[in-house]
């Protein structure tokens, strides 16, 4: 993945170029470059590690010039080097890619076997080579990109720039995504338009395939099929705004604290409590005729997935399947006619989940998306769009999004089942009630925090911690292993409570926290017997309950972190609190980078 900017301005580009980097830093934040075109040269900055290792080195050794590409590199190929940092140039084209060039090793072949020199270990410096080649044999740099993107193979977006054109910007796109942003006497490229967000708000998306030929006085857009197209310019709403961190210290902690407020938000979209009805904000939406629902998601989406698919069989006894994006598209599903796929992204750009969701369109599934970014592809290509209001999401490891997207697969259940004939009008006010109970309860969750920070100094020395729970809260284990792996590096794992007799339990010791996720209720029990279990073997645990369950089982605990009661729908909202509350004063105790933790990036935009 990575992110990509590029300007053709009016006065010098490179400080407005870093601008944009920072916005993109989401994408990756393994290296970082800059090149613009000066005095008959392509002059390049490039460092390794965080953009501010670049903006030092820009302020030491400025780059003028008023036309400049710059990328925020995750490495796919390559390790995170400054020769492996974008853009990548020859002598007379420079270039930034986000993507994967599947056939870059033959084309590399080929190119050495002609006596080109390579400097990277990456698969994008060949088509630095490939364009480089035909302009250097004199061919137009315009036919020069035409011809060559008919040789690559795979996923790309690509900015470039020509030694001997200083008023000429090219971009292409297939697979990753591209926006071109039209200003006063400029024109820009990004990844997305929050890349461009303080340059302009006039955007226009690519379309798979196309690519575009910037110069002074005209942008041209071309199709894959080389043909001259328009391509609608919209307003993006987007801010210029950087978002920043207020009094908290991580922006993580920030979206922590941000959930009651909103969920609430994004409630306020899916109930009319007057009427005491949910209904989405696609009102016409006909779901009399789904059959049955197929989830597909990444990461922390996923397990919002895993929520809802209890959800979606209890309410609506809807037949479900759920697979991860990466998956789903290989292992040949059947897919009936007059089914549902439902895809759940906070970027809307997460690589597999979008080859997913193309995928699932072309075998006939009705598509629906619950996206947190409003003008990403996903949200573009939905036939039932559900958005989430968690407004923009910084840490890398989502949190907010996350409820959000619990709060909207709430509501999607009630609705099928409301269209299925199976939701009675006082259960649908009952289901209204608890969720409109739902940041209150997430308030009273919060409050606890100071109890989590104190409890962080004793898990942060574990090499493992399981996290168990049975039903929805499953999923939940799932999500606080994993939230603790991304943030504190430490081996985590989520199991279903009654699964660990078959395997986990061999894990347990004195040395292993087991984290249970367990409101008190129908499932309760049987969990409780399985924490017993882990108790026996000597196994110290924290048990996540509310004042009954504590009162029930809390004796023999390491410790207890007690929840408001609430009803069953609700809890995975509640307890998510506690699970990414302890996963993030465990990492500050450890002292790892928060929000950006290493290898990881937020929206991952390759396969
Ligand atoms: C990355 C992020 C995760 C996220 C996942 C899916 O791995 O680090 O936090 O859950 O992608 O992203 P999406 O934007 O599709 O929800």
């Amino acid at each position: 993945m990575c992110g990509i900017i590029g300007i053709l301005g009016r006065d010098a580009v490179s400080d407005r170029l870093v601008e944009g980097l920072r916005r993109l830093e989401y994408r990756g934040y393994d290296s970082a470059g800059v090149c613009t075109v000066h005095d008959g040269l392509l002059d390049r900055r490039r460092a390794e590690g965080k953009l501010d290792n670049l903006a030092k080195k820009l302020l030491a050794d400025p780059l003028p010039g008023a036309i400049g590409i710059a990328h925020t590199r995750w490495a796919t190929h390559g390790a995170p080097t400054e020769d492996n940092a974008h853009p990548h140039a020859t002598e007379q084209v420079a270039l930034v890619h986000n993507g994967i060039i599947e056939n870059f090793k033959p084309l590399r072949e080929a190119l050495q076997a002609r006596g080109r020199v390579f400097t990277s270990q990456t698969d994008t410096e060949v088509v630095a080579h490939l364009v480089s080649e035909k302009v250097e044999a004199g061919v137009d740099p315009v036919e020069a990109v035409r011809t060559s993107l008919k040789e690559i193979h795979g996923a790309f977006a690509l900015a470039i720039l020509f030694r001997e054109h200083p008023d000429l910007l090219i971009g292409a796109r297939l697979g990753s995504p591209l926006v071109v942003g039209y200003g006063e006497n400029e024109t820009y490229l990004g990844s997305d338009a929050l890349a461009l967000a303080p340059l302009t708000q006039k955007i226009a998306y690519l379309d798979e395939g196309d690519w575009v030929v910037i110069t002074r006085d005209k942008v041209q857009i071309f199709d894959k099929d080389d043909q001259p197209v328009e391509r609608p310019v919209t307003l993006s709403g987007v801010t210029g705004a950087l978002i920043d961190k207020g009094n908290y210290r991580h922006f993580m902690l920030k979206e922590i604290f941000e959930q009651p407020v909103v969920v609430a938000q994004t409630l306020q979209s899916y109930l009319r409590p007057l009427e005491e009805q949910v209904a989405l904000p696609d009102r016409d939406f006909d779901f009399s005729k789904i059959s049955r629902v197929t989830i597909v998601a990444c990461g922390t989406s996923f397990y919002a997935g895993m929520v809802a698919k209890y959800w979606f069989e209890q309410f609506a006894r809807m037949p479900v399947d759920i697979d991860v994006a990466s998956e789903f598209r290989y292992r040949a599903p059947v897919l009936d006619p007059g089914g549902l796929a439902l895809f759940i992204s906070q970027s809307g750009e997460t690589a597999d989940t979008l080859a997913a969701l193309r995928h699932a369109r072309a075998e006939g599934q009705t598509i629906a998306v619950v996206v947190n970014v409003p003008t990403s592809s996903m949200a573009r290509e939905a036939d039932l769009l559900l958005p989430t209001y968690a407004g923009p999401e910084i840490g890398v490891a989502s949190t907010k999004a996350f409820t959000c997207q619990l709060a909207v697969l709430a509501a999607l259940a009630a609705n099928l089942a409301r269209a299925k004939g199976r939701l009675s009008p006082d259960a649908e006010r009952e289901i209204v009630k608890h969720l409109a109970e739902a940041p209150a309860a997430m308030n009273a969750a919060l409050s606890h925090d100071s109890e989590i920070e104190a409890l962080a100094p004793l898990i942060a020395p574990a090499r493992d911690v399981l996290y168990l729970g049975r039903g929805p809260d499953y999923p939940m284990a799932l999500e606080g292993a994993l939230k603790l792996k991304e943030i504190s590096y430490i081996h985590a794992e989520g199991y279903a409570a009654g699964e660990m007799k078959h395997g986990p339990i061999a894990l347990i010791d004195d040395n292993v926290p087991v984290i249970v996720i367990a409101p008190s209720g129908p499932l309760f029990e049987k969990t409780v017997s399985n924490m017993q279990e882990v108790q026996a073997r000597g196994g110290k645990v924290v048990l996540i309950s509310d004042a009954e369950g504590i009162a029930l089982a809390g004796e023999g605990c390491m410790a207890t972190i007690e929840m408001p009661k609430v009803h069953p729908l609700i809890a995975p909202l509640v307890y998510a609190v506690p699970v990414q509350l302890l996963a993030y004063h465990v990492a500050v105790v450890k002292g790892t980078d928060v929000d950006q933790p290493r290898n990881l990036a937020k929206s991952v935009t390759v396969e």
